[in-house]
C-alpha cells in the first residue's frame, strides 16, 4: 500500500524555519545520506529533507549497515549548512531533539542511540556526516551537514534481518510498542520542525542549554559501563558533551568517541 507523507505541509511547516528547505520522499534510494552527500558534492547544497521509503544500502554508525523493511521504518536525512561555534556535541542535541519528540518511555543511550528506556533495547539510531562546502558558497565556517535517522516503526522478524545486519545488536525495539498510531509519516511530521529547529538552535547557542535535559534522558548515568578497555560507572556528561565514566578507583575518564556498552549487573 502505498504511504501517504503529506510532503507540502510538511514544507509549509518547516519553510519559516529554513528559508527554501524542500522536502523530497523518495520510493527507493541507497541511502538518504549518500544521496545528500552526493548533491552537496556535486553543488547542490540547498537545504533538504530526503525520505526514503525504501533504503537499499542504509549506513549506520561505526560503517556498519543499516537495513530495514518499506514502513517498517522512518529513514530520512536533513541536510544544510551549518555553521556552529563548536561542533562537539550535536549528535547530542539530534538524538535528545528526537527522544523528546517521540516520548516519555525514549531514552538516549550515548553519544545518539535512541532506546526504549529502562529495556536496553534500540528504537532508531542516528548518523551525522559533515563536509566542507566551497568558500564562495558558504557563510564562513559553514559546512554542510548531513543528520540521518532511522526510526523503528513496526515490529520486524529477527529471522528476516539478513546476516551481518546491525539491526539487534541491542535487541530490538519499534514505537508501536508504546504509540498504536505510530507510522513512518505521521512520526515524520511529530519530529521534523523540532529537529531542524533544535539544530539552528545549535548552531547559535551550542549544547550548554540542553545538558540537564540530556541528564533526564540519559539511560546510561549511574550503570555499569565498558569503552574499549575501560569499565566503571557512565556518571553524565562533561560540557562539551564527553561521556564522564568514573572508574573503581575514582579516577574520571572522558569518553569522545566510540562505543559504550552496558555490563551486565
Ligand atoms: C546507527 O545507529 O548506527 C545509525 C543509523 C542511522 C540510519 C539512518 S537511516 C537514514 C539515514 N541514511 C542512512 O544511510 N543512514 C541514516
Amino acid at each position: 500500500m502505498p504511504l501517504h507523507w503529506d510532503a507540502e505541509s510538511l514544507s509549509r511547516t518547516l519553510a519559516p524555519l529554513a528559508a527554501g528547505l524542500r522536502v523530497e520522499v523518495a520510493a527507493e534510494l541507497d541511502s538518504t545520506n549518500t544521496a545528500l552527500l552526493d548533491r552537496a558534492r556535486s553543488g547542490d547544497a540547498r537545504p533538504c529533507l530526503l525520505v526514503a521509503e525504501r533504503q537499499t544500502a542504509g549506513r549506520g554508525r561505526l560503517g556498519r549497515a543499516w537495513w530495514s523493511q518499506p514502513g517498517q521504518a522512518l529513514t530520512f536525512s536533513l541536510g544544510l549548512p551549518l555553521a556552529p561555534r563548536d561542533w562537539s556535541g550535536l549528535s547530542l542535541a539530534v538524538g535528545l531533539s528526537l527522544a523528546e519528540s517521540l516520548g516519555e518511555p525514549v531514552g538516549i543511550k550515548w553519544p545518539n542511540d535512541l532506546w526504549l528506556r529502562h529495556e536496553d533495547r534500540k528504537l532508531g539510531g542516528i548518523l551525522i556526516e559533515v563536509l566542507p562546502l566551497p568558500a564562495d558558497t558558504a557563510r564562513p565556517g559553514a559546512r554542510w551537514v548531513v543528520i540521518g535517522a532511522g526510526l523503528n516503526i513496526l515490529p520486524i522478524a529477527e529471522a528476516a534481518s539478513p546476516a551481518g545486519a546491525d539491526t539487534f545488536r541491542t535487541g530490538y525495539a519499534c514505537l508501536r510498542e508504546f504509540d498504536p498510531d505510530a507510522t513512518a509519516a505521521a512520526v515524520l511530521h511529530r519530529v521534523a520542525a523540532p529537529l531542524l529547529q533544535t539544530v539552528l538552535d545549535f548552531e547559535t547557542r551550542g549544547l550548554a542549554p540542553l545538558l540537564s535535559r540530556f541528564a533526564a534522558r540519559d539511560v546510561l548515568a549511574g550503570r555499569a559501563v565498558r569503552a574499549g578497555d575501560l569499565a566503571g560507572t557512565a556518571c553524565g556528561l562533561s560540557p562539551d558533551g564527553a561521556l564522564l565514566l568514573r572508574e573503581a578507583g575514582d579516577r574520571v575518564y572522558s569518553i569522545h568517541s566510540g562505543e559504550v556498552s552496558v555490563r551486565p549487573c
